[in-house]
Order: C-alpha cells, then structure tokens, then sequence
C-alpha cells in the first residue's frame, strides 16, 4: 500500500510528487503499470485537478494512455486542442483559461485550465502529459518545473523500457 502524506506547502507536495513518481519507475518495468501510478501520484499529490494522465503517439496522432479522471475523447490530431498543440510545436503549453484557447478540445466540462508536457525520444515527441483544472490559472512556473522534472524521469524510463 503507498502512503500518501500531503502537506500545506504545494512545493512540498510537488517535491513529493516527483519522489513518488521516480520510484514508481523504479519499483515497475511495465510502462502502463508504472504510468498508471505515475498518474495517480499527481492527483494524489496535487490539488484541485479534475484530470491528470497521458496521450501516445500511435500512427501519426495521440490516443488516450493511462489516466485518472471522469473518461476522456480517445484520440487527438497533432495541431488539435492543448495537447495536439503542445505535441505539435514541440513545447510546454500551459492554458491559464481552456474557454479562450482556440480549439481546445473539452473532455470534461470542469476544466478550466490546463497544462500539458511533451514526452520526448531522441527529440522527437512521443506522447504528452496533460494536467487539468477546475480552477482557472492552477498552473505556474512552479508546477511547470516539478512536471517536467517528471516528464523527463518519463522520457528516460520508456527510453530505458523500450517504449509503450
Ligand atoms: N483538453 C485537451 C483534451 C484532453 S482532455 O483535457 C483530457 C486538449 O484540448 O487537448
């Protein structure tokens, strides 16, 4: 069983966050086990998110990985919403409020904003990581810093485990 043990100070948990997620790389070699825990310590340790979890590149475009949150669309165009954008331009895309970014795509009417990371092998994109809110603005310099310490753990595992 993990424990879960938050605190008052969002850095704090961040920290905790990228712990947790590095030793659920460590302790699983299967991607989709480990990204599914991956994904849950972010809900765990972040507050008010309504959806945390990740997209894969299959044939030219995004489909739906290990997630948690209400079920979301399936598959996304590269240049389609936040996460096809992100993809897309090869960047980090943070949406202080989904309502005023053209085209994004709404999977689960709570959120409000949102951020998404690209995965990366070899510098092409590989999959995202997608975070949202029902919060506008929930997402800052210091969330962006300890999720793309996590994306990066993410890239050298699946780098390491063959891929997903
Ligand atoms: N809002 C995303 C779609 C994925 S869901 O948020 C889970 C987008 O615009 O790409």
């Amino acid at each position: 069983m993990y424990k879960i043990l938050t605190s008052p100070h969002p850095e704090k948990n961040l920290r905790r966050m990228v712990a947790s997620i590095r030793q659920a790389l460590e302790d699983e070699a299967d991607a989709i086990a480990a990204l599914a825990n991956a994904s849950a310590f972010i809900m765990a340790y972040m507050d008010r998110l309504n959806w945390a979890g990740f997209y894969f590149m299959r044939g030219g475009g995004l489909v739906l990985g290990p997630f948690q949150g209400m079920p979301a669309c399936t598959r996304i165009a590269v240049g389609a919403g936040v996460c096809g954008a992100a993809a897309g331009q090869k960047r980090n895309i943070t949406v202080a409020d989904v309502h005023s970014f053209p085209g994004h795509i709404a999977c689960d009417s709570a959120s409000n904003s949102e951020i998404v990371l690209p995965l990366y092998k070899d510098g092409e994109v590989f999959g995202v990581l997608d975070l949202d809110s029902p919060d506008k603005n929930r997402f800052g310099p210091l969330e962006e810093k300890y999720l793309d310490e996590a994306a990066r753990l993410i890239d050298a595992f699946l780098a390491q485990s063959g891929g997903i």
